[in-house]
């Protein structure tokens, strides 16, 4: 068989199962893919110097090795919190208002993935298969091929592609995709992104397209774009619910919401998740419906997260602001309606969590897939399952259709959806949830991997099975 390398900007292995910490979706993906196959993780280390070497860092970790380097404070700056979360991040979450295109960004954007393609061609062997990692290094693979190799290199996006007329927002718009083109296979989330990606190519770039297998053909290329929605690791989360922590964690929080219903949302601290949204809901339902207090608690864990962009800082002051206002205007002397907790937990404890809460409330405004929704669903209690809110505007709702579906810029379609789910018959959650689960534990990260690589590893492109499926 031959290598996995994979590439992203984080390199974040859990140290041993279920680990603290807010990783985002795609660190808990990757573990989960290397260690049941095995290879490199190449990526930053997270650590600045003074001066680029382009030195590797290498580790065993567990079932794999992992291969860092170094960055300096002006590439962190104008790659990492620049052009990657200033520019690319609201622009792919369709937030053009908050998209900053500086020069410095796009030129220090070029400069690291120049950097990352450099140190990494001398890992590379003959039979290796490349696996690039999400928006940071979205023209890595050209800088790959004009140092030589030859290997099969592919792309998966882990957020949405936004519609064209948003994305020629972009300065050098086209520039950035004809470099994606030298990718073999681009994967993304969902047959949405999928689709604005295709009509773009066909449009603006007037590439030669064929959308029903999802080949893109430009100056002389190939590439094969499809979804493959990401999934959890099924096996090793449930194993971690039978955990002491994760009992622990349960009994803790059913304890101490008295008897009210619990509400949770789990999302590190982003504007594209919806937070505030989220609130406003809550606070259409505690002025339509007396003594909310007694019976809804609602817990959100919403570790900060890129805390040098101002956009970030900015969401967080407003999150203070109205958890801070709507307790101050709806708890009682022993009882606070929301729990606003800005920190990371263990995966366990997560687990614990989500099974004590009867919603799981995952509103995001844009998502490219949103694990957490799908982790919420795994956690259940199959004889008292509890009901997913899911956001339309989400990756994962293609999939999970048997969730209640809202549209979370609507506060009264939120605030009813909380209520039809605090009231929903045990027979009606039992036959949503197992629908749901069905698609959670038989579409795992696991053969999501597998499948995006084989799509990578095939030489031909004449077989291929539709891409809109
Ligand atoms: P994103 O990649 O945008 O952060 P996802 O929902 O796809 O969003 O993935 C988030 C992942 O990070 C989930 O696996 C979730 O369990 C994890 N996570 C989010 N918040 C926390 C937290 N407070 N503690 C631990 N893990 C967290
Ligand atoms: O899933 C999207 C993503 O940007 C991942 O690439 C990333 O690991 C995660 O969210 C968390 O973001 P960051 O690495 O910037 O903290």
């Amino acid at each position: 068989m031959s290598r996995l390398i994979v590439v992203s900007n984080r390199v974040s292995v859990t140290k041993g199962r279920g680990a603290a910490g807010a990783q985002g979706g795609l660190a808990v993906a990757m573990n989960g893919a290397l260690r049941a196959r095995g290879g490199i993780w190449f990526g930053w280390s997270g650590n600045e110097v003074d001066r680029f070497t382009g030195q590797l860092t290498m580790q065993r970790a567990d079932g794999f090795t992992t291969a860092t380097i170094d960055l300096e404070p002006h590439d962190v700056d104008e790659y990492y919190n620049g052009y990657a979360n200033r520019t690319l991040w609201p622009l792919f979450h369709y937030r053009i208002d908050l998209a900053e295109y500086e020069n410095e960004f796009g030129m220090g954007y070029e400069r690291v993935n120049e950097r990352f393609a450099n140190s990494l061609v001398p890992l590379v062997e003959d039979d290796d298969v490349v696996w690039v990692q999400d928006y940071h290094f979205l023209p890595l693979a050209e800088r790959l091929r004009a140092q030589g190799l030859k290997n099969r290199i592919g792309l998966f996006l882990h957020i949405p592609w936004p519609p064209a007329r948003l994305f020629v927002s972009l300065p050098f718009h086209e520039r950035l995709v004809a470099a994606m083109l030298h990718y073999d296979v681009i994967g993304f989330q969902s047959v949405e992104w999928l689709e604005s990606f295709l009509h773009y190519c066909r449009k603006e770039l007037h590439a030669d397209v064929d959308e029903d297998v999802g080949i893109v053909r430009h100056e002389g290329r190939t590439t094969v774009a499809r979804a493959f929605p990401i999934g959890i690791d099924h096996k090793e989360f449930m194993e971690l619910g039978e955990s002491d922590a994760a009992r622990r964690a349960h009994d803790r929080l059913v304890g101490s919401a008295r008897n009210r219903t619990v509400v949770i949302g789990v999302d590190r601290l982003d504007y594209s998740k919806g937070l505030p949204e989220r609130i406003d809901a809550m606070e259409r339902l505690f002025n339509q419906h007396d003594d909310m207090v007694n019976k809804l608690l609602y817990i959100q864990i919403a570790p900060p997260s890129r805390e040098d962009v101002r956009s970030y800082q900015e969401i967080r002051a407003t999150l203070e602001q109205k958890t801070g206002q709507f307790n101050g205007a709806h708890s009682d002397v022993d009882l606070v309606p929301i729990r606003y907790v800005n920190r990371g937990f263990g995966r366990a404890e997560l687990f614990g969590f989500y099974r004590a809460a009867k919603i799981g409330l995952v509103t995001p405004i844009r998502d490219g897939m949103n694990l957490v929704a799908k982790e919420y669903v795994a956690a259940q209690d199959p004889a008292d399952p509890g009901v997913l809110i899911l956001s339309r505007f989400a990756g994962a709702a293609e999939q999970l259709t048997d969730a209640l579906l809202v549209n979370p810029l609507n506060h009264d379609e939120v605030t009813r959806a909380i209520w039809t789910a605090m009231n929903m018959p045990l027979a009606e959650r039992k036959e949503r949830w197992e629908a749901l689960n069905a698609v959670v534990r038989d579409s795992d990260v696991i053969g999501w991997a597998a499948d995006f690589i084989e799509q990578l590893s095939g030489n031909s492109t004449e077989a291929l099975e539709p891409a809109m499926h």
